[in-house]
């Protein structure tokens, strides 16, 4: 931790953002003290409610640094798998849950009354959007209510949920000062965004520096504090709303610049260039390039969702946000000019469009490695194929079924089939859709009679031959 910035930070805030009402004298420096203690010696007792992509991995972490962590969560099933040493996430590892167990560091309950006895207490719920495409914080506003019941002085809580500038100010505080007890003096309240990267073995997230703002100083203080057990460096700034910003832009930043080279990818098509060749070469360029890859559209609980929680709050303020809006919408376009690419393909090559011709999808998760199937382009790319007389099916070594999702309830159930030269010679085409390194690309394309590759890996893998598009 960073004391001397820390100090600065949040200093500022007290001096600036202070709300009315909250006298930051009234606070018992003994209760913060306390905390601080047993935070720093490790023996703050942490809870942490939603055990899903980001709270399991983050109460792994904490069990690391030898904190006591008690996981909630409202699935009965995922409670009991975790206490059993189990977890149906693939990427998490199995060992690392018993040997938290083990080492009796970690249980997970669905007894919500216990949330009392908690030191400090993390909210990983889901923030989804509505079927009107707006905020759905009524996971959060649960959460929160559900925490008020057994508030008590002297506890930190932490959001981590992603979501729109303003939640813990305007949404969570409120919620909790209904006890009586008052955010600042009686308890703590703190927002720190994830940024945990499913299936991403290059940085483990003890190692990925966090964001930490607080509804006043003792707030930050103590929430940078228990982050600063946790990972190797924290990042604190001056308010709540400020850390849920960061988040957003975060994500906001990687859908604008994916929906960038989306629109590239089709308009260097077009001239009969290849939009890889040219990112791998301007990726060279060491200062002010990033790169960035476009694909068959925008998949998982983040990029897709995130942004629209900034239009939906931007409106209050009468602005609208055209920038994110249009990198929706070019996002959002891509599996048809994917699907379209393809029809393309099969009438130049076969003579046959897509009516009636079998179709591979390889890779129905919604980025490689990982068995997260939210917001999956691949399921657009079943429904518009399928939508056209095309017969489907998929391979994926993630997902051996389809399993319930609310916009596409209708492909559960679907099994993947097995990935063998025979199988493959069945199709007209394979639809590369998300890149999973564990498959046999050589074996693929040796036995397809087309393959599309939204993902460039068959280049990639050095695989190259006359019956691969980039799409
Ligand atoms: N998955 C990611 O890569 C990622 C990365 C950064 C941020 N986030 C953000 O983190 C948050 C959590 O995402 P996730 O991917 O872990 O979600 P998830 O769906 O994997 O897990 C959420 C868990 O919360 C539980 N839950 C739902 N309502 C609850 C309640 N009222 N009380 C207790 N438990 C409840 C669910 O049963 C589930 O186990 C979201 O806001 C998301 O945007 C996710």
């Amino acid at each position: 931790m960073n004391r001397s910035n820390l100090h600065l930070v949040s200093g500022d805030h007290g001096a600036k953002s202070m709300k009315p009402g909250t006298v930051s004298g009234a606070v018992d420096e003994a209760l913060v003290n306390s905390l601080l203690g047993r935070i720093n010696a490790r023996q703050a007792k942490i809870g942490i409610i939603g055990l899903g992509y980001v709270g399991i991995p983050l109460a792994l972490v904490a069990v690391r640094r030898d904190l006591s962590v008690l996981g909630f969560d409202v699935n009965r099933e995922r409670v009991a798998e975790l206490n059993e040493g189990r977890c149906s996430i693939a990427h998490i590892s199995e060992t690392d849950i018993a040997n938290a167990r083990d080492r009796g560091l970690l249980e997970a309950t669905a007894e919500f009354a216990r949330l009392g006895d908690m030191d400090a207490i993390i909210i990983c719920v889901p923030t989804p959007l509505t079927k009107h495409q707006e905020p759905d914080l009524s996971y959060v506003e649960q959460t929160a209510q559900t925490i008020a019941r057994t508030l008590r002085r002297g506890q930190l809580i932490v959001l981590e949920s992603t979501t729109w500038p303003g939640t813990v100010d305007e949404v969570m505080r409120p919620i909790l000062e209904r006890t009586g007890m008052r955010s600042g003096v009686d308890f703590f309240l703190a927002f720190s965004p994830e940024r945990e990267d499913p299936g991403n073995e290059k940085f483990e997230m003890a190692g990925i520096p966090k964001v930490v703002g607080g509804d006043g100083k003792h707030a930050l203080e103590l929430a940078n504090a228990l982050y600063s057990v946790l990972v190797t460096r924290t990042v604190p700034v001056s308010s709540a709303a400020t850390a849920e910003a960061v988040k957003l832009t975060e994500n906001i930043f990687r859908a604008v610049n994916i929906a960038l080279v989306n629109e590239l990818k089709v308009i260097y098509s077009a001239m009969g260039v290849d939009v890889w060749e040219v990112i791998e070469a301007a990726k060279t360029k060491p200062f002010g390039y990033m790169p960035f890859y476009p694909g068959p559209g925008l998949g998982g609980h983040c990029i897709p969702i995130d942004p629209f929680y900034l239009t939906w709050k931007a409106r209050e303020y009468g602005i609208s946000t055209r920038f994110i809006e249009l990198a929706g919408q070019i996002n959002r376009a891509m599996p048809r000019l994917v699907v379209a690419e393809l029809a393309k393909a099969l009438d130049r090559r076969f003579r046959c469009g897509l009516n009636g011709s079998k179709i591979l999808m390889m890779g129905v998760a919604y980025k490689k490695n990982v068995d997260d199937m939210r917001e999956s382009p691949s399921l657009v790319l079943i429904e518009i194929l399928e939508e056209r007389g095309a017969i489907v099916e998929f391979h994926d070594p993630f997902i051996p079924v389809i399993p319930e999702t609310r916009e596409h309830a209708a492909l559960a159930g679907r099994k993947s089939v097995p990935l063998t030269a025979e199988e493959l010679k069945k199709y007209d085409a394979v639809l590369i859709s998300t890149d999973h390194d564990s498959v046999d690309y050589g074996l693929l394309v040796k036995n397809s009679k087309l393959v599309v590759d939204t993902r460039n890996v068959v280049e990639r893998r050095g695989v190259s031959a006359d019956n691969v598009i980039k799409a």
